[in-house]
């Protein structure tokens, strides 16, 4: 299988309910390597850049202004197939339907405020790493 990388971030709910090291405990349990991390404060554009696919959906409103409603923190993460390995360990967006051992099951509140956020394919993963990573920052 082939090494890839992914992006995550923990998302506000997450980071104001103290999680961060709970749920990086069960990245790097699942056999994830941290890349690049870092925590931030995204301002309005970056944001809205970063869900630029969702901006005729209802939601998009509101999920920017969650977004901004406190910091998060965003990581590049590798391993063997990581994009679905992330995907699986995260669990359904909406933590209503999220498998049991996932992070949405143990931390989401709702679908919007869903404790993370990872890459949905390869193309995704790569642009998002480098919407919030520059080259050198890559250093894990
Ligand atoms: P994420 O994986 O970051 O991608 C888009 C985000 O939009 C999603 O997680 C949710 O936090 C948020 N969202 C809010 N409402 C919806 C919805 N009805 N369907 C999908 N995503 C939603």
């Amino acid at each position: 299988m082939a090494i890839e990388q992914t992006f995550s971030i923990i998302k506000p709910d997450a980071v104001e309910r103290n999680l961060i090291g709970d749920i990086l405990k069960m990245i790097s349990d699942s056999g994830l390597k941290v890349k690049a991390l870092k925590m931030i404060q995204m301002d309005r554009a970056k944001a809205e850049g970063f869900y630029a696919v969702h901006k005729e959906r209802p939601f998009f409103g509101e999920l920017v202004d969650y977004m901004l409603s406190g910091p998060v923190v965003v990581s590049c993460l590798e391993g063997e197939n990581a994009i679905e390995h992330y995907r699986k360990l995260m669990g359904a967006t909406n933590p209503a339907d999220a498998e049991a051992g996932t992070i949405r099951a143990a931390f989401g509140v709702n679908i919007q405020n869903n404790s993370c956020h990872g890459s949905d394919g390869p193309e995704t993963a790569k642009n998002e790493v480098a919407y919030f990573f520059n080259d050198n920052e890559l250093v894990g």
